[in-house]
């Protein structure tokens, strides 16, 4: 078993990796509670029915899958369903599925009745290394990513890397992207590692290098003010073709994107190319320059002219640059 701390002031929790946590969720969490699982309706049931047989009566939301289940209406919904549902306080709410269940799951946990408690059970590879951990949780308004959210650590999460298996290789691939962001900004070895080797066969010392990368940044600064920034390499232009895309590019391909921008002057650039095209991950993509720059003033971490854009000048070690907001325009 790998166990990761998060030293995190006043919410401190681990992260526990290890094929077939699922079946034992109940050596880990107390059973005997109200229970809330929130999941979506594409992820293969094996994995909501391993919880049912451990846990008394969970009361259980399934969504639809995908990025419009990360919407205010589905949150509502289900905030008034465990209302109506007479679910106190006192519950636990457990996220199982992918960053789409993590974000508005914790988002829900968060809010209802002015918090309760939240594990994470992360079932995507991308879910694995990033969104389940940090604490960001939130969902889209119509015109914005991640709008509406809040700052919301979860009490545990459990990584059960068994649950990979039954992932398609394009959403394997989508965390791979997340994978290939950490290498970009902080691991020069693993980089080299997505170039050579078989990352799948030794998933879990690949999960724990990621997260403990950013357990890194997130303990320096939980509320992203500064280093945990570097976290957003790719992801200023990638969450505008994301949305500009209607999300038909996924997370990851996005960001994909997103970093093959950022790195056009640099003589790394084919190097990223190709571990991206490894991947099957894109990195050309046609857009309409002027749109993408008009979803990139929106973005929440621009301010009115100024905007923090993540570089890296050589792979492993990425920086904080501001810069004036219509100077991203130079990397369209
Ligand atoms: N909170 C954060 O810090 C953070 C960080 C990065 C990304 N995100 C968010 O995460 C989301 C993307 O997460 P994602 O890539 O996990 O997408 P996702 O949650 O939509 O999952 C992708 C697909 O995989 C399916 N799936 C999930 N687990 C499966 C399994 N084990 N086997 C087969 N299918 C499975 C889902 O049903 C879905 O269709 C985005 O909304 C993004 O904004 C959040």
């Amino acid at each position: 078993m790998i166990k990761i701390n998060m030293p995190i002031k006043d919410n401190s929790y681990d992260v526990l990796i290890k094929r077939g946590l699922l079946s034992n969720i109940d050596n880990y969490i107390d059973i005997n509670r109200q229970i809330v699982i929130i999941t979506d309706d594409f992820i293969p049931k094996r994995y909501l029915n391993t919880l049912r047989e451990k846990i008394n009566n969970p009361i259980v939301f399934e969504v639809p899958q995908g990025e419009t289940s990360k919407s205010m209406e589905i949150a509502y919904s289900i905030i008034s369903d465990m209302i109506d549902s007479k679910i106190t306080r006192k519950c636990l709410v457990i996220a199982l599925g992918g960053g789409v269940i993590g974000d508005l799951a914790g988002f829900i946990a968060s809010i209802y009745m002015r918090g309760v408690d939240f594990i994470q059970i992360p079932t995507t590879l991308l879910s694995q290394i990033d969104s389940s951990i940090g604490g960001k949780v939130g969902i889209n308004s119509q015109s914005m990513k991640n709008a509406i959210g809040t700052f919301y650590q979860p009490q545990l999460v459990l990584i059960d890397p068994n649950t990979l298996k039954t992932l398609s290789q394009r959403e394997f691939n989508n965390g791979i992207a997340e994978m290939i962001k950490y290498a970009m900004i902080a691991d020069k070895s693993l980089f080299q590692d997505l170039y050579d080797g078989n990352v799948l066969s030794n998933i879990e010392l690949y999960i724990e290098k990621c997260i403990n990368i950013k357990r890194n940044l997130v303990i320096k600064d939980v509320f992203d003010n500064k280093e945990r920034q570097l976290l957003n390499y790719g992801h200023t232009i990638g969450h505008a073709i994301e949305q500009y895309s209607n999300y038909s590019l996924l997370h990851g391909e996005s960001i994909s994107i997103g970093m093959t921008l950022m790195s056009k002057k640099y003589d790394f650039f084919v190097d990223l190319v190709k571990l991206l095209q490894k991947y099957d991950l894109p990195h050309v993509y046609e857009y309409d320059k002027d749109k993408i720059y008009g979803f990139i003033q929106t973005d929440k971490k621009a301010s009115m002219s100024m905007l923090n854009i993540i570089l890296v000048d050589e792979i492993g070690n990425g920086f904080i640059k501001p810069i004036k907001i219509e100077k991203i325009k130079e990397y369209l």
